[in-house]
């Protein structure tokens, strides 16, 4: 029996933001029978935007479609299916989406059978599924974050109904355990800690979109990284929204620094994570950093800005003297750690004083990277409704200010390495050029050196000779 999808569930922001603090069910993933071999001499394609926890999902489908019988396909005009894993964190993100939707659509003429569907962030929001229903007819499937698990029977109804699927629900959510995951990378692995975030940062979707902050077992996260270990995988990048929360939603007293220490002890030789919350890591976790092992010393800890009544209208619960005592703290523990950052400039009404205060902030951290962004409205959020009396064009200058300033501390991260032998786990061929390889340190720098293909997976050491602001180039030690 296909399900109605008439009366389909669509999405709620105001739903979405309730924590009514039931119980996170686990389900445990079983493989429906009557799909086995739905997609059998069909071909895939998936297009992920947005962060590390989309990149982790599309390969939690890319999973199930293989097990079904589909192959994954590169190109566009091959597909029989193209799914979009969208983000909806920033306004540019969602127009990236659109414009390849539209870009694609002629495909349909050539493959009448092909099937498009939209998931992940952007129908989470009411506003996208409304537009999508109106503009975008070419979109057969939309389902949103709490529902991958069961695209397998989506792509069964839209082939037998021939009717739009939609589901997407607005709930706290629960955990999948058990998916099949075809990963993309052979020596590097994504493993989800925690789903959702409870933090409601005031500018941000990703509470709304992704549900509340759930833990999975230790137990369940350690077997995975045990099974990687054993795989021959080299560096697992533990993901959650927040993952110095970790363990809190649990009550059995186990911290993401106990998790950090269990996964020391086990034989695989990176492990990295993302992303922390100021407020939330605390002294144990930069404790268990410091005995170094196999944790990554390189930290990307998110500031947003550096002004106190700005961090205060974010929500954030620190202040910029918070933030540096933990800059100082794991400076003291970890001296050589390489520290990155977001930060978000032309938030409502930041006025010259916020943004110096945050180019300050920067000056004292000496972060080694960052990430930056202006505001972008989201609409649901609270700060979307914020007044706001700052033109775009200071916002861009401010911007640019930012940039200069995080570059240069980028360049002086990576001359620090200069004349050192590093490790460098090696991901490939450089693209700008085929002679060289690429990969990355211990600090997560990026070092080009010329080598023999039979490298790339493995970990090696590189002798830097020269520092450049984005990457290093060196020589096979
Ligand atoms: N959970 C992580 C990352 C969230 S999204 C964290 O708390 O840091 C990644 C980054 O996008 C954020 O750190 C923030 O800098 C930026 N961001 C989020 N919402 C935004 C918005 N509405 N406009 C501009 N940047 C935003
Ligand atoms: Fe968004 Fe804040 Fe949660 Fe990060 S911590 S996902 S910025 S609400
Ligand atoms: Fe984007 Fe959703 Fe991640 S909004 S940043 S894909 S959690």
């Amino acid at each position: 029996m296909n399900k109605d999808y008439s009366k389909y569930f669509t999405p709620s922001l105001k739903e979405a933001r309730k924590r009514l603090n039931k119980n996170v069910e686990i389900i445990e993933y079983n493989l429906p029978k009557h799909l086995i071999g739905l997609g059998e001499n069909k071909k895939y394609l998936i297009k992920t935007y947005g962060c590390q926890g989309n990149l982790a999902d599309s390969e939690k489908m890319a999973g199930i479609l293989e097990a079904l019988g589909y192959q994954e396909t590169f190109d566009d005009a091959d597909a029989d299916i193209i799914i979009f894993n969208t983000c909806a964190i920033r306004e540019n993100a969602e127009s990236r989406v659109f414009g390849e939707l539209g870009r694609i659509k002629g495909l349909k003429k050539h493959n009448p059978n092909l099937l498009m569907a939209l998931c992940g962030c952007m129908p989470q929001e009411e506003k996208v599924v409304d537009v999508v229903m109106k503009k975008y007819p070419q979109v057969d499937i939309i389902f949103g974050t709490h529902n991958i698990y069961k695209l397998g029977e989506y792509l069964y109804d839209a082939y037998f109904t021939k009717e739009k699927v939609i589901e997407v629900f607005s709930k706290e959510g629960d955990i999948v355990e058990g998916l099949p995951t075809k990963r993309d990378h052979h020596t590097k692995a994504w493993v989800n800690i925690m789903y959702g975030c409870d933090e409601f940062c005031t500018y941000c979707i990703v509470p709304y979109t992704r549900g509340k902050e759930r833990s999975r077992h230790p137990e369940d996260i350690l077997a995975e990284v045990q099974e990687l270990a054993k795989e021959g995988y080299l560096e697992v990048t533990l993901l959650g929204q927040n993952v110095n929360a970790y363990g809190k939603d649990l009550n059995i007293n186990y911290t993401f620094a106990n998790l950090l220490d269990d996964l020391n002890k086990i034989n695989i030789p990176r492990i990295r994570f993302t992303t922390s919350h100021p407020r939330d890591l605390d002294d144990a976790t930069i404790e268990v950093m410091a005995k170094r092992g196999n944790i990554m010393p390189h930290l990307h800890l998110p500031v947003q800005s550096g002004s106190n009544s700005i961090l205060k209208k974010m929500n954030r619960k620190y202040t910029k003297e918070e933030y540096l005592d933990k800059v100082s703290k794991l400076r003291k523990l970890i001296p050589d750690i390489s520290l990155t950052t977001d930060i978000i400039v032309g938030f409502p009404n930041e006025s010259d004083e916020d943004f110096a205060a945050t180019l300050d902030l920067v000056t004292q951290a000496n972060f080694e990277g960052a990430y930056t962004f202006i505001f972008s409205p989201r609409e649901g959020t609270p700060a979307s409704k914020y007044e706001d009396n700052i033109d775009n064009n200071t916002k861009k200058e401010r911007l640019l200010t930012l940039n200069k300033l995080i570059n240069e501390g980028f360049l002086r991260g990576n001359k620090r390495f200069e004349g050192q032998v590093v490790k460098v786990l090696v991901d490939g061929k450089s693209a700008k050029d085929p002679n060289l390889l690429t990969g990355y340190t211990g600090h997560n720098k990026v070092v080009n050196f010329p080598g023999d293909e039979e490298l790339i997976g493995k970990i090696v050491d590189v002798k830097v000779e020269k520092a450049y602001t984005w990457h290093l180039r060196g020589i096979k030690n």
